[in-house]
């Protein structure tokens, strides 16, 4: 089953509650929430009040994309505020640390993702795979909505398909960054299940459509 992720970095942040209701009423399946620091990534968008907030707000999973540096330092804090999945970067800690924050997030119960940027080879997830609930690759340099997808990613997205199916079939394949109808049919091919987008989704009147379009493409 493919899955929806709207991401509310495109929304309206004065009118955040209506644009996530939009998207819950139009059957988008996860809410995705992306965290940036300033550093890991060139762009500072929200923290940890605002997944608080989200939580009282809305049923809906709370999908949340942590880009920061060493983020085992606040995956704890993310998990207590209501995420229901954490996905943070193979490339902003140390092996060590990695395992660390996959520990953290399941010891408060929920649901762990690793993230790869388009450099990062597929074969780096293989110490974690069987730890994961959830695999993140990024399809754009993380950072800033609406940029364009990254069509030499596809290779990449089969074969962490490939390795999740020999390894931990359970785990979902998650891509982000520049999906739209177009893109979404080659994301799908390549074996991705959740469908991260964030301008062709909140960057259309009718959201029930555009996620329609981009779910059956
Ligand atoms: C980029 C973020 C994405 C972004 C996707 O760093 O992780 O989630 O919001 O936006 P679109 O779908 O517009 O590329
Ligand atoms: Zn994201």
């Amino acid at each position: 089953m493919i899955k929806i992720a709207p991401s509310i970095l495109s929304a309206d942040f004065s009118a955040l509650i209506n644009d996530i209701n939009d998207v819950k009423s139009a059957g988008a399946e996860y809410l995705h929430i992306d965290v940036m620091d300033g550093n890991f990534v060139p762009n500072i968008s929200i923290g940890i009040p605002v997944v608080k907030s989200l939580r009282k707000a809305t049923d809906m999973f709370l999908d949340v994309h942590l880009m920061i540096d060493r983020p085992q330092r606040y995956v704890k804090a993310f998990c207590d505020a209501g995420a229901d999945l954490v996905t943070f970067h193979l490339e902003a800690c140390q092996p060590q640390d990695i395992f660390e924050a996959i520990s953290a997030i399941k010891l408060c119960g929920k649901k762990v993702g690793l993230s790869i940027k388009p450099k990062t080879p597929a074969v780096t997830l293989l110490p974690y795979i069987l730890n994961l609930d959830l695999v993140l690759v990024m399809t754009v340099e993380p950072g800033f909505g609406g940029q364009s997808f990254m069509n030499d990613q596809l290779p990449k997205i089969a074969t962490v398909r490939q390795m999740i199916n020999n390894m931990n079939p359970s785990c979902e394949l998650e891509v982000d960054g520049g999906i739209d109808p177009i893109t979404s049919k080659l994301i799908k091919e390549a074996g991705a299940n959740v469908l991260v987008a964030g301008n062709a989704i909140f960057g259309q009147e009718n959201r029930k459509s555009a996620i329609e379009t981009i779910r059956n493409a």
